[in-house]
């Protein structure tokens, strides 16, 4: 076993944006607001992230799906959330305010029904100075958006290539698995000036409420999430860092340090904690401890030269 990397071996960076370490949060699935309200300050003091990304942001207020929106599975969650939100006003004038005090970078998410839409979104965030990237949800399994932009690689392209003149900060394409070659989309995403994608998105899933024999998502179906989901976002991360050279923001059920490293073996630059964050909100801090002794186990002496592995 090699010697356990310092702290400031985990040093990073994801698109120009220097990280103390890899560890992100999957949009939505850690809410900066929320967390004060129950905890107080102790999480956003001591927080669990090296670099926060918001929930998605719409045009306008958005209530969600109808109840009910959460089914638990082996291993696993199905959400049909549905995006509620205050809107691109709401966000701005309120959220972004508590978001802008974080001590570490921040990305957006924001989500549109039209290319114009998007226009809008992007011109306004990016012009925060608070906001350091911007990443595009093209995935969200549920809402019915009329846009399938993330499902075909040259509405990808197109979309890019409406937002890349708009801005000089990052912008990150967060990839659905619900297609057969991923790969494709991440190449059109990367032709049309993407400068990273993050992936996976939940996978389209359903349940059957054992009372009615009914579905039991109010939405009717939602997105499975969690440890079920790894092996077909390590298997989609390997596929896409094969065909693309801009960075990989990987996840997918990352649970403590290894399944953090297992991604990053499978070609992600950085990784981001979603589900686990629910049953545990100081697992971004778990993974960012454990992450020397599984550097070292591995023989490893830093992050760098578990990045370096993929790039051979
Ligand atoms: O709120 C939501 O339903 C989020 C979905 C997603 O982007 O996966």
């Amino acid at each position: 076993m090699a010697d356990l990397p310092a702290r400031e071996a985990l040093a990073t960076e994801i698109c120009g944006i220097p990280l103390d370490g890899p560890v992100l949060n999957g949009s939505g699935t850690f809410d900066v607001l929320a967390a004060r309200q129950v905890f107080g300050d102790v999480l956003i003091d001591e927080f669990p992230f090296d670099c926060y990304v918001s929930k998605t942001i719409t045009m306008n207020p958005r209530p969600g799906n109808p109840p009910y929106r959460l089914w638990e599975t082996p291993s696993g969650m199905i959400n049909s959330i549905g995006l509620p939100g205050p809107g691109l006003d709401g966000f701005v004038n309120r959220d972004l305010r508590l978001l802008a005090s974080l001590e570490v970078p921040l990305i957006v998410s924001v989500m549109a029904d039209c290319i114009e839409d998007f226009v809008v979104l992007v011109e306004r965030v990016a012009a925060e100075d608070a906001v350091d990237g911007i990443e595009l949800n093209v995935s969200c399994p549920n809402v019915h958006s009329g846009l399938i932009v993330g499902e075909q690689p040259a509405e990808t392209e197109a979309l890019l290539k409406a937002l890349r003149p708009l801005t000089a900060k990052p912008l990150i394409v967060k990839l659905t698995p619900n297609v057969a070659n991923p790969h494709e989309v991440a190449m059109g995403a990367e032709a049309g000036g993407a400068d990273a994608v993050s992936m996976i998105n939940t996978v389209k899933a359903a349940a059957i409420d054992p009372q009615t024999s009914r579905p039991w998502l109010g939405a009717g179906a939602g997105g499975l999430s969690g440890p079920a989901v790894r092996p077909i976002a390590l298997a989609q991360v390997r596929a896409v860092s094969a065909a693309i050279e801009i960075p990989i923001i990987g996840m997918g059920g990352i649970t403590d340090a290894e399944s953090a490293l297992e991604f990053i073996l499978a070609g992600a630059r950085v990784i981001a904690v979603g589900t686990e964050n629910f049953r545990d909100p100081k697992a971004g801090t778990a993974v960012t401890e454990g992450l020397p002794a599984a550097l070292a186990r591995r023989g490893f002496g830093s992050l760098a030269e578990a990045q370096a592995v993929t790039l051979a």
